[in-house]
């Protein structure tokens, strides 16, 4: 059985299983100390019933007016308990979390090259709304997706009208 709870502190000294993956990214502490701090209900982990961390997910709210958002940070899970639907229900917490705060929509970046999250991401619902030029860095950079999925206060979907033209990091905040 899997438990859906809150992130604490000692989960940092636990995830390793998980975040031992290429394509989960590891912060300083302090990053994960400010989503606590700021965004605790945005910060779930599963977890198996021997007390292993079977993956996690880490959000926040952003935005102003009309682009008031949740926005997903990280959302991994550990190789032995994948296709298990344990992704799809973090995700689903996090949407109901901003539903709750009244968010127009829902966003994330991802890789271009992770076919594996952005198929599990339409499957979802999300579309790519813009592709930001090397938003990753690294040799070579990599372009991220920014993808979004409109929650029931965007009643006529606006959030999601797909920009033909891709951005710079630097820009992403002023679409
Ligand atoms: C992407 C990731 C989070 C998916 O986690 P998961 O718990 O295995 O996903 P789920 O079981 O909830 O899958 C939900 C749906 O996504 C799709 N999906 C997930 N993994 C897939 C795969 N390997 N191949 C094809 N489709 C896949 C399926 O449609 C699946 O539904 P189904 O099993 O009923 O067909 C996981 O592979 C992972 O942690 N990857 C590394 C980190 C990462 O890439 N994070 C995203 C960064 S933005």
């Amino acid at each position: 059985m899997t438990t859906l709870r809150a992130f604490t502190c000692d989960d940092m000294f636990k995830f390793n299983n998980v975040n031992l993956d290429p394509l989960t990214e590891t912060y300083g502490l302090s990053f994960y100390m400010q989503y606590l701090a700021h965004w605790p209900e945005y910060f779930q982990v599963a977890e198996s019933p021997t007390g292993e961390i079977m993956g996690y997910i880490m959000g926040k709210a952003e935005g102003h007016g009309d682009k008031w958002h949740g926005h997903v940070t990280a959302l991994t899970v550990a190789p032995d308990y994948r296709r298990l639907g344990i992704a799809a229900e973090l995700m689903s917490w996090l949407e109901d979390i901003s539903e709750k705060k009244r968010a127009y929509f829902v966003d994330l970046f991802v890789r271009v090259s992770n076919t594996v999250a952005i198929t599990m991401y339409k499957r979802l619902g999300y579309i790519v709304y813009r592709t930001v030029l090397e938003y990753y860095s690294g040799s070579p950079d990599e372009d991220a997706y920014d993808m979004r999925k409109a929650l029931s206060r965007d009643v006529h979907g606006k959030s999601v009208i797909p920009l033909k033209q891709a951005v710079r990091p630097e820009d992403v905040d002023n679409y």
